[in-house]
Formats: structure tokens, sequence, C-alpha cells
């Protein structure tokens, strides 16, 4: 018997493997791409492996399953594969192959977005430097020399992937692939050489014969057969080219990118599942949410100029690979739902009636008597009830209901039933306690600091001398952030009066990004520039002596461009003028002989990496703080518990950060947010934009930073710090990311559960509106009910308040069900409650926390 049962799971397990061990054919029509003969509603999700880690792929993956998709996204990053030229990288984090199939290990999908110009808020859109200093090269236009080695990148990867037998059409994961990336947003700016371009793109992909279709974004000239996608906010009107292909999101972007001096983005999701319902609405059968899980830029990857470290962009599943909720949730209810009106979807385009002035109904009707509705209200002011087929509907103000039989609604996409958590971070004391305020490393167990100073001005043997001011990016060719800009000057006798005392002026213009200036060895200021703009002119008052004097310029880059016509060359660094100004005169040093450096000492000398040569470090009592260009190295043990881990570096200024020699990326806390434009509770109905929403205003853009956890070990971890304008790192501290208080809020007017109307095989659901809590973790039970209302509560996860209605029994009764239990759902009804107030729609909301 047990000998049978066993056989019959294996038989399963090997059943269930069938569709993507043998080869699928993946062709496309005009309604989907088709599978095997099938046409496929499919949900994708954009995860980029080197934005995390192989050890949290798994879980990152599992997640993105779990929240109902079925397909994984990523870019290729060419320059992290290809440093130099010929000379390729796919271990750690840039293990491509290991990452497909992971995502294949979960029975996933893959869209392989090879680009290879990636965008992505990655330095230089994704392009090595290399490339750039190819003599008569010109990127992204009909240019031999870019195609010549354009072609052979794509060729290596589909060729990797093809003797990993990774494509569909060989038993793997990748359904779909991608050449360029958005061409079509500035190809006017490339002349008629853009569309040669684009066309032998096209042939130069489809002659690499992977067997499943091509894509390109935003390209609406894409020649056959390059299917075209669209990218947005929102893609409901999206059409493609041709009525052969089908209508494909390739970017739903799920919040917005931070920018170091900006504010945070987010987006609510309320908006963002009113708009992916209303691509499906009208006609779209293949979406990518951009980003799922969007990570961290780690090391110098990260874009711009001035991305953050941070790419956590408010997506579904958080930078530290938790769920956000109530997103992924309620993102989730939305799949299921889309899931459950596939075979309708497929079978038909939908026909389109108004039920009034800002109402849309569209039905897709088989031949087989499968039927779906979509009904939409995209007025932004009221509710409306609507009559669909003899039926009255309530729709909310932007929001679309989902019908998959045509009569019952079973999501709404502006009624929440997903429970939301409260992600937060814990910071750790000395006393193994937790704190939700910020703990010195002083006080905490990371107190032990030394330092090296890192020399003002040039101390490399590899400087050297040349007249006139240079660009920076074709100076260092990217191989550091720094590029030292050093002169040195002799006021004489007569100049004296122009330059000698406190009246005289440094005036500095960059490109860009960051620019430091020290006369005679002391700092006398710092510019920058902004994700708008690049530039910095500086201006400081200086004071020189007669005789010599040394003006050293430390010009630093914050990512390199990634976006717009020629972003290659936009160029960074001192390109002048400089000029003293006196109060009579100005002498201008911009065609001057400079010497430079490129790179800092302590980067020659691999300080970040403790294994090397320790005796630069110094160790003292008093640790000198507030000053510029000082490396600073501390050991620390691994936070408790396996949470994902962060470094508030509140107390620092700017530069670089190192754990066990892995770069965690650019800390910049002293780059605070404009105080303006935040709204705490952002109004999701009507158009987003990637400003409407935002937090953090008059805050440092990013003050926590991510450590994966396969980063660090139990004990005995090094934190090594570069700093440029001055800090204290005895404030940063430790902290875990950790879920809080879990709630949900749901009217007797939302849906039924989904899963409710699923397992009761699409009858009308049992139970009707419920709040679900569960707590996140599998040895956790709900310990304590801290607010339970029934009636008109009000306010938000964490701040709810009982309304002028509300039952007595609410509290007892969700005590009841829930307390010591992993799970639980509670009826949103007068039958459970009582009525506390007839003729009003009531709804319950509950804060619950685990233990
Ligand atoms: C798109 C681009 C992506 C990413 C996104 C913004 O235009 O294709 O790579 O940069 O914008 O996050």
């Amino acid at each position: 018997m047990v000998r049978a049962a066993a056989w019959r799971k294996l038989f399963l397990f090997l059943v269930l493997l069938l569709p993507l061990c043998s080869a699928a054919d993946v062709t496309y029509d005009h309604r989907a791409l088709v599978i095997n003969g099938a046409r496929r509603v499919l949900i994708s999700g954009s995860i980029h492996y080197p934005r995390s880690t192989p050890e949290m792929w798994a879980g990152l993956i599992d997640n993105a399953k779990n929240g109902g998709l079925d397909v994984i996204e990523t870019y290729v990053f060419w320059n992290l594969h290809e440093p130099v030229q010929n000379q390729y990288d796919f271990e750690g984090r840039k293990d491509l192959v290991r990452f497909v199939k992971t995502v294949a290990e979960a029975g996933l999908y893959v869209h392989l977005r090879i680009g290879p110009y990636v965008c992505a808020e990655w330095n230089y859109g994704g392009f090595p430097l290399w490339l750039h200093f190819i003599p008569g090269i010109k990127f992204r236009t009909d240019n031999e020399p870019f195609k010549t080695e354009m072609q052979r990148f794509t060729a290596k990867i589909v060729d990797m992937m093809k003797q990993e037998k990774l494509y569909a059409s060989q038993g793997g994961p990748i359904i779909l692939s991608q050449i360029e990336n958005e061409y079509g947003n500035i190809d006017a700016a490339y002349g008629s050489a853009a569309k040669s371009y684009i066309n032998w793109s096209a042939s130069m992909a489809t002659s690499l014969d992977t067997g499943v279709p091509w894509v390109m974004c935003q390209q609406s000239d894409a020649p056959d057969p390059i299917i075209n996608t669209c990218n947005g906010f929102y893609c409901d009107s999206f059409t493609p080219n041709s009525d052969k292909k089908p209508k494909i999101w390739t970017e739903a972007w799920s919040g917005w990118f931070l920018s170091f001096g900006g504010r945070a983005p987010y987006r609510p999701v309320e908006d963002l599942a009113f708009a992916v319902a209303r691509f499906f609405q009208r006609g779209g059968t293949f979406q990518n949410y951009y980003m799922y899980h969007g990570g961290t830029n780690f090391g110098r990857t990260s874009g711009g100029p001035f991305i953050a470290t941070s790419y956590d962009y408010d997506a579904p599943i958080d930078e530290y690979g938790i769920i956000r909720q109530p997103k992924w949730g309620h993102l989730r209810d939305l799949h299921k739902a889309i899931k459950l009106c596939e075979a309708a979807l497929i079978a038909t385009d939908p026909t389109n009636t108004s039920l009034g002035p800002n109402l849309e109904a569209h039905v897709y009707k088989g031949g087989s008597g499968v039927c779906a509705a979509f009904l939409a209200n995209i007025g932004t002011q009221s509710d409306a009830t609507v009559t669909f087929n003899g039926k009255s509907y309530h729709l909310p103000a932007w929001s679309v209901s989902i019908l998959p039989d045509c009569r019952n609604v079973v999501f709404n996409t502006a009624q929440i039933s997903s429970q939301a958590t409260h992600l937060e971070m814990r910071y750790l004391t000395s006393n193994s306690q937790d704190s939700d305020q910020p703990i010195d490393s002083s006080k905490a167990s990371q107190s032990d600091w030394s330092f090296a100073v890192e020399p003002v001005g040039i101390s490399k043997s590899d400087a050297f001398t040349k007249s006139g001011l240079l660009e920076q990016i074709n100076t260092t060719a990217d191989v550091s952030d720094y590029l030292w800009y050093s002169i040195s000057i002799e006021i004489k006798g007569d100049e004296q009066f122009l330059f000698n005392g406190t009246q005289s002026n440094l005036h500095v213009e960059s490109l860009g990004h960051v620019v430091h200036a020290f006369v005679n060895g002391k700092l006398s200021g710092s510019g920058m520039g902004n994700s708008g703009n690049a530039k910095v002119t500086l201006e400081k008052p200086v004071t020189l002596v007669q005789g010599k004097n040394t003006i050293d310029l430390l010009s630093a880059t914050v990512g390199l461009q990634n976006i717009g016509a020629f972003f290659d060359l936009w160029g960074a660094g001192i390109t002048g003028p400089v000029k003293l100004k006196g109060q009579d005169g100005t002498k201008d040093l911009s065609s001057d002989e400079w010497t430079y450096q490129i790179g800092l000492k302590g980067e020659e000398l691999a300080l970040y990496d403790d294994s090397k040569d320790s005796s630069r470090w110094v160790s003292q009592p008093t640790l000198p703080k507030g000053r510029p260009l000082i490396w600073y190295k501390t050991n620390f043990d691994a936070p408790e518990g396996n949470d994902p881990i962060g470094i508030d570096f509140t107390g620092m200024g700017k530069g670089e950060a190192w754990v066990n020699g892995q770069s965690i990326g650019r800390y910049w806390p002293t780059y605070i947010s404009s105080p303006n434009g935040c709204t705490t509770s952002c109004n999701y109905k009507g158009s987003y934009s990637s400003d409407k929403c935002l937090k953090n205003c008059g805050k440092p853009s990013q003050h926590m930073y991510h450590v994966p956890r396969s980063f660090i070990q139990p004990d005995g971890n090094t934190l090594v710090l570069f700093e440029e304008v001055g800090g204290d790192p005895t404030k940063i501290s430790f902290a875990t990311r950790q879920t809080g208080s879990l709630c949900a809020h749901v009217s007797e007017s939302h849906p039924s559960p989904i899963d409710d109307w699923i397992s009761s095989q699409r009858k009308v659901g049992k139970l009707g509106p419920v709040v679900h809590l569960e707590c996140p973790y599998a040895n956790q039970v709900i310990s304590s009910i801290k607010f339970a209302s029934f009636g008109t509560p009000h306010g938000s996860c964490g701040s709810y308040n009982q309304g002028n209605c509300s039952s007595d029994s609410a509290l007892a009764v969700v005590q009841q069900a829930c307390i010591g239990a992993k799970s639980c759902s509670v009826g949103v009804s007068t039958k459970m409650f009582g009525d506390p107030c007839t003729g009003i729609t009531k709804s319950l909301a509950v804060e619950a926390a685990c233990s």
C-alpha cells in the first residue's frame, strides 16, 4: 500500500514537472502568447538577480509564485558580466544560469530581457565602460563597432541559455526575450539611422534562433516578428502595431525608484490593481510588474546619477525580501480573479458597452459558454450603481469589478480584503533587547573602531599631469567614483592684493556629481547636483597665503547616467571653469597644468578588504570624528535570528560601506529631501505619476542600508566605511526588519474572499466578506487583539479609531476567533456582531499582534 502511494506521488511529481522539462512550443497570435497550442493569460514580475543574493532567490521566487505570478522577468546586466572586454563573470549574484534554474525549479517561466541596453537605474544603463573606448563607436545606432559588440554579447547570453537548455523550446523556462529597451522613446534624436538600427536589432535577435518570441518595449515600429510592448503606469489604451500580435505590458510600474536627495515614492495598491485590471479588461493577456521585488543596488551598480542604494520601489516584496501587505495580498487576489477569467479572456476579444458616463463594461463571451466581465468606474469623484445584465452593481470610484461568470463580483480593485502588516526596523541594544529607536553602536556590541586617514590630494604613484581640465568618465573609465584634480599656485607679491585674505573666492564648475574643494589641505566646501540636474557650481571663500598654495578638488560620481538620448556622452567631473576670484580680478586656472589621481589611496590598498594589509589602521582611545576623508573599521557579531539586517548610517556624511569586503553600496544619510509635497494618505483615485504620492519629506532620502544575511557570519564580521565629508561612526546602529501588527479593514460591501468562491466551485461565496488574519512566521500565533470595531471605524493600521457607530461585541468576537490561532477568519456581518446602526454599510477593522 505504502509503496503504491509512494509511486503515485512520484508519478504526480513527474507529471507536474513535465511542462518544464519537455520542449514547449511558444508562439503568439492576436490574443496571447501561445504555449503548446494554448493561449495563455500570464502574470509576470521583475526580480533582478544582482539586486539580491543567490541565498534570497528561492524565497523571493516562492513569494512571487504564492502571489500568483507565472513568469519572472529579469534584465541581463552586461557591465556586470563583462567588466573587461572578453572576460566574463557569472559568479555569485551574477549567476544568471542559477537564477533562471531557480525560477524553473519553482515551476515558473522566465522573460529574459537581454537589452543589452537596460536603463534600469543601473550604472551606465548596463553598458560596460570599455565599450565607450572602442574607436569610432556610437551607442544604440546604426554603427558597426557598436553592433558588433551588441551582437557578440547578445549571442553569448543566448548561447549560454541554449547550452543549459533553458529556452522553452528546449524544455526550459524562458518563454520570451527582449532586445533593446524603450529605444522608441528617444529614437528621434538618432535621425534616420534609428530605423535601420532597430531593423538590424530585430533581425539580429531573430537570427539567434531561440525558438521563443522576442519583444521590443516602447517601439511602435518594431518589425515583425518582434512584438512591440508597452511600459508605463497604465497601458490599457495601448495597441500593438499589428493585429497578429498580442497586447503585452512589459513594465507595470509598481511604485518608483528613490534618488539621493529625493522623497520616497509609493503607489497605492488600489490604483495599481485598477491599472492592471483595466489592462486585462481591455484585451491584455500578459502583464509584468516592474518591480515585483526591487532589492538593493549593491556596490557601485546604481545608475543615475544619484540613484539611491535602496531599490525598494514600493514593490509587493520589499527591499529586504518580506512581502509588503496589503500590496502583495491584494494583487494576489487580483491575479486569482483574472485567472478565473482565463478561459473567457483567451477565447475572444471583449465587447465594450457604456454603462453611463465614465462607466464601462467589457464582456468576454466565448463560444463554449464561458463568460467573464469587467465593470469599470473610471470616474475619480463618485461611486456609482450600475445595471449590468439586469443586475445592480455598486462600483466605487476609480475601480474595476471582476465577474468571472458575468454575474458575481469576486474582486474589486478598490476594496482590499487582504490583511495589512506593518514592517519596521527594530534596533539592537547591547543586552539583546530590541527597540524602535536607533542605538549608538558605541552602546551596542560594535564599539571598537579603528581608522585610516585618506590623504588630501595626490598620494598615488600613478598620478599624472595634463594641461587643462579633464572630463571624468573618459579619465577614470569608472574604475572609481573619485578623481582628484590638483594644482599648485604661487601667489606672488603683486597678486597679494587680489588673493591674499578672506576676499578671494574659489569658483568651480563641474558636470557632476559632487565636488569637495580643499585649499592648502583644508576642506573649504562641497557642492553637489541632484537627480534633475547633475551639474555643480561651487563658489567658496578661501584663504590663500603668499607663496605656494595647493588646491585639491575631489570630484565624485554617484552612479553614471543611465537614460536619455546619447546618455553615454553626458560626462561628469570638473570641466571648468575653475577660477580664483579676488576683489578686483580673476585668475582662471582652467587651462593650467593639473595633476590627476584616479581613485583613492585606500582603494589602491584595498582597505575595505580585511584580509589585506592591516598595518594602515590606527586604534587609539579617541576616534577622530567629523573629519573628511577617513576610513573607519569595526567588527560586529551577527544580529540573532534570521530577520533581514539593516545598518542605520545616521551620523555619517557620505561614502561607501563594505561588510566582510563586499560593498553594500554608497551611503548618504545627509542628503535630505525637500520638506514639501508629501502625503501620509495619498488619494489613489485619479491618474498616478511618480511624484503624486511621496513620503519622507525633509528627511534623509536613505538612512537604512540592507546587509544580506549571506554577507555575514555569526561573529567576527568587519564593517569598513570610507567617509568623504565627516561623520561619527559610533552613531551607526544595527537593526533587523520585522513584521509588526497585523491589520485588516473590510466592509459589508466587499466581495466574499476569492478562495471561498474558488472552493465553492464558482457558486456565490458562502461566507460573505471576511477579515482574515495570519501570522507571518510558522511558529507564531495571534497573541492579542489591539483593536476591533464593527460599525464605522476609521484611520489606518496602527491608528484605528471607533466611529459613531460601533458594536459592543466586536472585541470579544474577534478575540474568541483569533487568540491562540496562527490564522483566523471573521465574517463581516450583522450576524456576527449584531447591528449597531441600521441602514448604514458597516465595516470591521482589526489590529492584532503575533508572538
Ligand atoms: C523604464 C525603463 C526601466 C526603468 C524604468 C524606471 O523606462 O525601461 O529600465 O528604468 O523606466 O524605473
